[in-house]
């Protein structure tokens, strides 16, 4: 009995500090206006110190890109810091490989502002700028994915590259007391300038996509930020492959309605892998691409199909099909969208059947 309240009480006070901490850095802790010299003078900001430096650069309209919303995980949001900062953060280490560490990389979303900083932001990064959409509409792909279709204030515009993606911000809502940002790539054609369309899978209690199935609706202001990402199509004539699961589907509507509007003639197969006929989508869009489009071929791939899906297409692991439609590999390029799993075996099918690696583009999610 002595054990437990002795122990009890241990916890209790541990408890106390880490919250008296916690007021402490948030409401004594007073590091004023700190200065942000960028690209060596070119800019200088000043910003309340404090904050993390990517929620210092978001306020002064900067954005880096940070796809897991700041909780340190997609390790993309790296900048040089070659002047003030805390030592390196044992949350930074393992994005960081021994020559970023050496020419003082860090992932801004781990670092606070406490003093001035001098840092370095590559020029493109300046390009992206925060939009204020409203929801269009928001419809059901199939029973987990919703395509979500924001339009632009009028005369605003956004220039993107198919492949790209945004952020979305989740405002503050019962399941999260801050807003949060999270990416998805971009399905829009990108000669529409005044939208942006996402295709977006429920992940079970996950806290944007929660918000965006349950509370979004019709009409809704949105915020966004981007575009952002270099998984583009590249410039060669090689023939291409497309290998996407679930909403992997988004980026390559833009990069299907790219090579349609520009009449490129690379010959395309593209690959869908789904469990079973319900987890299939956008069958409509993608048999308008091919009747409009001898060089483009739909393969949807289903593992496990039901019963009453009377399916008489492919079956079988995206992998395995793969290999009957296209056994010259080696002169190819491959472009990958979708969960780790389905994307580190295609790369590992890839690879095994003579497609060299520097010919395989992916996003991961
Ligand atoms: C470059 C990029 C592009 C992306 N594009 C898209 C897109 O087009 N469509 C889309 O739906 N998503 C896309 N994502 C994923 C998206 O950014 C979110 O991670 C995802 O929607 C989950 O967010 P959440 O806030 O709902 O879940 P969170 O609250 O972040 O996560 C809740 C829990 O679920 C786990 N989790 C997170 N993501 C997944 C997942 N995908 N599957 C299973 N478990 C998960 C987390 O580990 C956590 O435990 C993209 C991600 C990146 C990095
Ligand atoms: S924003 Fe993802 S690691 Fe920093």
């Amino acid at each position: 009995m002595t054990f437990f309240i002795a122990v009890g009480s241990l916890c209790a006070i541990c408890g106390i500090l880490a919250i008296l901490l916690v007021i402490a850095d948030r409401y004594l802790n007073d590091y004023g206006i700190c200065k942000l010299i960028i690209n060596r003078g070119a800019r200088e900001e000043e910003v309340e110190g404090g904050d993390t430096l990517l929620g210092s650069l978001n306020s002064i309209g900067l954005f880096i890109p940070s796809a897991c919303g700041g909780q340190g995980s997609c390790g993309l949001c790296k900048l040089k810091v070659s002047a003030g900062g805390p030592p390196l953060l044992p949350t930074e280490e393992p994005h960081l490989d021994a020559t970023e560490i050496k020419e003082n990389v860090r992932l801004c979303c781990q670092l606070k502002v406490h003093e001035d900083m001098e840092l370095e932001i590559p020029e493109e990064l300046f390009n992206i700028r925060e939009y204020k959409g409203t929801v269009e509409s928001l419809t059901d792909l199939n029973h987990d994915i919703k395509r979500l279709r924001i339009a632009l204030p009028a005369g605003d515009e956004i220039d993107i590259i198919p492949g790209q993606y945004i952020q979305i911000e989740t405002p503050k809502y019962k399941k999260t007391p801050e807003p949060i940002y999270r990416a998805y790539s971009i399905a829009t054609d990108p000669l529409d300038k005044t939208h942006i369309d996402l295709c977006i899978r429920l992940v079970p209690d996950g806290l944007c996509t929660t918000y965006v199935f349950e509370h979004l609706k019709e009409g809704d202001a949105i915020t966004l930020n981007g575009p952002y990402g270099d998984f583009v199509l590249s410039d060669t004539d090689k023939d291409i492959l497309f290998i996407a699961g679930g909403s992997g589907m988004a980026p390559f509507l833009s990069m299907l309605a790219h090579i349609k509007n520009e009449k490129i003639p690379r010959n395309v197969t593209y690959f869908f892998g789904a469990r079973a006929k319900r987890d299939l989508i956008c069958l409509e869009q993608m048999a308008a691409f091919e009747a409009a489009m001898p060089n483009i071929k739909f393969v949807p791939c289903l593992s496990e199909p039901m019963p009453d899906d009377n399916w008489c297409g492919e079956t079988g692991l995206v992998t395995d099909v793969m290999k009957h439609h296209c056994p010259d590999l080696a002169q190819m390029e491959a472009y990958l969208c979708g969960s780790p799993g389905m994307i580190d075996a295609s790369i590992a099918a890839l690879t095994a059947n003579g497609m060299p690696e520097e010919a395989i583009a992916y996003d991961k999610f």
